[in-house]
């Protein structure tokens, strides 16, 4: 299990979110316990909670006592990360205050570990001193706080008090759980996506790689545990949670960031389809059909790959090669030349798989000697297979560790 977390959930009119944000933590693997207010089982009806999480959800502290794993102190043996979403002024000044008069308030101070609070109120209750000074005291005693977003509230005010977005918060509460399963305490870097190559002051080069494999890949890795840097150009796909994203847009920016990423990663997936040319020399301002034809010299750009696989020491390197045709001997010569341990080959000339696709099939060869075929699935799948057959190299691997 990636992480259990005891999903606190009080009398505020975003209460319906915190369903969102429990399908979002599951998804990537976590067990999640809900506690309700009473107050806000006049939002969201407990069954939904009770369905979706797999567990009953406590409302009152006298519901099940004998049910094991309900008990607030049970519970805080259980519990990696305690994520009181939305958190009404009422529970924050509760917590901060140890007031302990219901299910919720209880558990919070039985709760052993780390504490997440994304308060949503109206903007007026947001500004109060006592809800500010119970926020600060919590923040101050290791409690992570999400800021409220501003915009228009439910109660049809303006201003600062509604709800962190989900992903937000579940991004959050993922960045805070131990690091739990096969491939826990290694640090991979992930590149993914295209670059955009400027052409002029509005017009890009660029190709139709969408970034799916390489979000996929490093979803899969905190997943399974690793710490994770997603280092990538311009996406056709969400972000993946948990992991630390890094935005860049040219190649020459990739290079940078990943020359100071690399430098801490134990292994390093290079899944980013980089230009392989760029002009020469961008024209400033916006180029006018009016003025006719154009020729644009364009110039190579450094592999990236083969920098990184001529560093002493590096990670362990992983490149993607897609070939026309699942050509094995082109991949294991584009292993070599770059210097890599491992490619991961895909056959962009089979209809449905590869860039753009939602699926891939690819076949994994290493330098250690691996040679394993992932038969066509979802990225996601793929993904998974990768880093599983993978995880020996790469914990055999950390360098200078
Ligand atoms: C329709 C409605 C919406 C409410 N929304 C919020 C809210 O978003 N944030 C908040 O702090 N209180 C909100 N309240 C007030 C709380 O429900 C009230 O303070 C309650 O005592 C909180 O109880 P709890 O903290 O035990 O859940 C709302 C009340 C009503 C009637």
């Amino acid at each position: 299990m990636r992480g259990r977390i005891v999903l606190g959930v009080s009398g505020g009119i975003a209460a319906y979110k915190s369903v969102e944000i429990l399908r979002l933590l599951e998804k990537r693997g976590c067990g999640v316990r809900v506690i309700m207010t009473r107050h806000a089982t006049e939002f969201v009806n407990p069954r939904t909670f009770a369905v979706l999480s797999g567990f009953p959800v406590q409302v009152s502290q006298w519901d099940s006592p004998t049910m094991p794993g309900v008990d607030h102190v049970e519970l805080s043996h259980w519990a990696d990360l305690l994520l009181v979403a939305p958190a009404t002024a009422n529970v924050a000044v509760k917590m901060a205050t140890g007031i302990a008069d219901d299910a919720l308030s209880t558990y919070a101070l039985a709760h052993r570990r780390r504490v997440l609070v994304a308060p949503a109120m109206n903007t007026v209750m947001w500004r109060q001193p006592a809800v500010q000074e119970a926020l600060s005291k919590l923040s101050s005693r290791g409690a992570v706080i999400v800021t409220p977003e501003s915009g228009e509230l439910a109660c049809g005010d303006t201003g600062q008090g509604r709800l962190a977005p989900v992903e937000e918060i579940a991004h959050r509460a993922l960045s805070m759980l131990p690091p739990r399963g096969p491939l826990a305490g290694l640090r991979i870097l992930v590149t993914a996506g295209p670059t955009r190559e400027p052409v002029d002051g509005v017009r890009v080069l660029t190709n139709r790689s969408s970034g799916r494999m390489g979000v996929a890949l490093a979803q899969a890795a905190a997943d399974l545990g690793a710490s994770v840097d997603l280092l990538h150009g311009p996406l056709g796909v969400a972000l993946p949670l948990g992991v630390r994203p890094h935005g860049v847009e040219t190649a020459r920016e990739m290079e940078e960031v990943l020359a100071k990423l690399s430098a801490g990663a134990d292994a390093a997936f290079l899944v980013a389809a980089v230009a392989d040319f760029r002009p020469v020399a961008p024209i400033a301002g916006k180029l006018d059909r009016r003025e006719g034809g154009l020729a644009i010299e364009l110039e190579p750009v450094p592999d990236l790959a083969a920098g990184l696989g001529a560093r002493t020491p590096r990670p362990y390197l992983a490149v993607f090669a897609a070939e026309d045709g699942a050509n094995r001997d082109r991949a294991l010569e584009k292993m070599g030349a770059k210097g890599a341990d491992a490619v991961v080959l895909n056959d962009i000339s089979a209809p449905g798989v590869g860039m753009e696709a939602v699926e891939n099939e690819v076949w994994i060869l290493s330098a250690g000697g691996i040679d394993h075929h992932v038969p066509r699935a979802g990225k996601d799948e793929v993904a998974r297979q990768i880093l599983l057959v993978l995880s020996g190299e790469l914990l055999a691997h950390r360098p200078g560790r």
